[in-house]
C-alpha cells in the first residue's frame, strides 16, 4: 500500500494545507480518500466543498471509494484473516476467530475477562497462522493502565509445547521450549512485538489512534505487521468525561471518530480490532436489556461484530456472540486461568 506522497498533488491543497494533514495522520491517498468532509475541513482548516473535493481526487488516486465489482470484493475478503481465541468452541461460532478488517466489541460488566482476552490475543496474533495465529504484531491502547508484560509471559507458555516450538521455529530461535535461554529469546520477542501506549484521557486516546496508523504503516513491510489494534477500555475515558444528558451528544461525536480512525487502521492494513466497554450487569437496574451496552448501542454500526461476557462459576465465562454479519447468535465458555484463556 502507498506510503507517504506528495498531497501538493490535489486539488486545493498549498504547502500548509499539506502539512496539516499530515501532521493528523493524512498522509496517504488512502487516508485522506476513507475521511468524512467534515472530519477533513476541520483537520486541515479548509472549507466543507474543499474538503470534498480533496477527498474526490484522493478517492480517485488511491482508486478507491467507488464501485466494486463483486471479483474485487471477493479479492479484498479473500485478505480477510481469522485469529483464533484457541478455544474451539468460541472459535467455531465466530466462524474461524475474530475477523481482520472489521471492528470486534467485547463488552461485559467488571471482571468478566475483557482484559484477558486483550492480552490472549496479542499472544495468539504473533503466532503463526497454520497454529491460529496472524504471524503479526499488535497496538495496544490501554485506557486503564491494565497490560500487564507478566500476564503476557504467562499466557505465552500457557501455550501447547508444539505451539510453542512452531513459535521458535518460524523466529528462527534455535532450542526447545524446555530450554531456559530459547523460552528467554521467545518471550522477548513477543513483547517486542506488542506497541503499547498509554492513554490518559479521551483526546489522548484519539490522538494514539491516529498514531496507530503510522505505526502500522511503518510496520507494513515488516516480517511481523500490524494484525491486531486492541482498545483497552474503549469507553472509559469517555464515560468519565461527558458526563450528564447534555454531553452525550459531543461524547457520540468524538467516539464516532475514534471509531472511524480505528476502522481505517483495520481496513487499510488488514488488521482484527478489539475494543472492550464495561457495562453494568444488573438487569433491575436502570439499563435493561443487560446484553445491551449502557447508553444503548454506543458504537453504533461500527462494531461489526459484538460479544457480551457473563461471569458464571469460579473462573468460568460465559461468551455469547450477540450480533455478527453472516454468523448465528451462540453462546461458548471458556475459563480464565493462570495459563491464560482456556477451554471449559
Ligand atoms: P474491568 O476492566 O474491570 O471491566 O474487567 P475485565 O473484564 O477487563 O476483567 P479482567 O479481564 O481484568 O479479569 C477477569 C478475571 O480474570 C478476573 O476476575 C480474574 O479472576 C482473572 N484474572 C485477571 N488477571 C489474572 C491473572 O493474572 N491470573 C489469573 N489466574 N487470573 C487472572
Ligand atoms: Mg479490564
Amino acid at each position: 500500500m502507498a506510503g507517504p506522497v506528495d498531497l501538493e498533488n490535489l486539488p486545493g491543497v498549498g504547502p500548509a494545507t499539506a502539512e496539516k494533514l499530515k501532521e493528523n495522520g493524512y498522509d496517504s491517498y488512502q487516508g485522506i480518500a476513507v475521511a468524512s468532509p467534515g472530519e477533513l475541513s476541520n483537520t486541515a482548516d479548509v472549507g466543507e466543498s474543499t474538503a470534498h473535493d480533496i477527498i474526490q481526487a484522493a478517492r480517485e488516486a488511491a482508486d478507491i471509494g467507488g464501485f466494486e465489482t463483486g471479483s474485487q470484493v471477493l479479492q479484498r475478503r479473500e485478505r480477510i484473516g481469522k485469529l483464533e481465541w484457541l478455544i474451539p468452541e468460541i472459535d467455531e461460532m465466530l466462524g474461524g476467530g475474530v475477523e481482520t478488517q472489521s471492528i470486534t466489541e467485547v463488552y461485559g460488566e467488571f471482571g468478566s475477562g475483557k482484559s484477558q482476552i486483550t492480552h490472549q490475543l496479542s499472544v495468539n496474533v504473533q503466532l503463526p497462522p497454520e497454529q491460529g495465529g496472524l504471524g503479526g504484531s499488535t497496538i495496544f491502547i490501554d485506557t486503564e493502565d491494565t497490560f500487564r508484560p507478566e500476564r503476557i509471559e504467562e499466557m505465552l507458555f500457557g501455550l501447547d509445547d508444539d505451539v510453542l516450538q512452531a513459535a521458535m521455529d518460524d523466529r528462527e530461535i534455535e532450542g526447545t521450549p524446555d530450554d531456559e535461554a530459547a523460552r528467554e529469546e521467545l518471550l522477548q520477542s513477543f513483547l517486542d512485538k506488542i506497541h503499547v501506549a498509554k492513554a490518559f484521557n479521551s483526546n489522548h486516546q484519539i490522538l494514539l489512534a491516529e498514531k496507530a496508523q503510522e505505526i502500522a504503516r511503518d510496520h507494513e513491510e515488516d516480517e511481523y505487521p500490524v494484525r491486531l489494534l486492541c482498545v483497552d477500555s474503549l469507553t472509559a475515558h469517555f464515560r468519565a468525561e461527558y458526563v450528564g444528558r447534555g454531553e452525550l451528544a459531543p461524547r457520540q461525536q468524538k467516539l464516532n471518530k475514534h471509531l472511524h480512525d480505528l476502522d481505517r487502521v483495520g481496513n487499510l492494513y488488514n488488521a482484527a480490532v478489539v475494543v472492550t466497554n464495561q457495562v453494568q450487569s444488573n438487569p433491575d437496574a436502570f439499563f435493561g436489556d443487560p446484553t445491551k451496552p449502557i447508553g444503548g448501542n454506543i458504537l453504533g454500526h461500527k462494531s461489526t461484530f459484538r460479544m457480551y461476557l457473563r461471569k458464571s462459576k469460579g473462573n468460568k465465562r460465559i461468551v455469547k456472540l450477540v450480533d455478527a454479519p453472516n454468523l448465528p447468535d451462540g453462546e461458548a465458555v471458556m475459563r480464565v486461568t493462570g495459563e491464560g484463556l482456556k477451554p471449559e
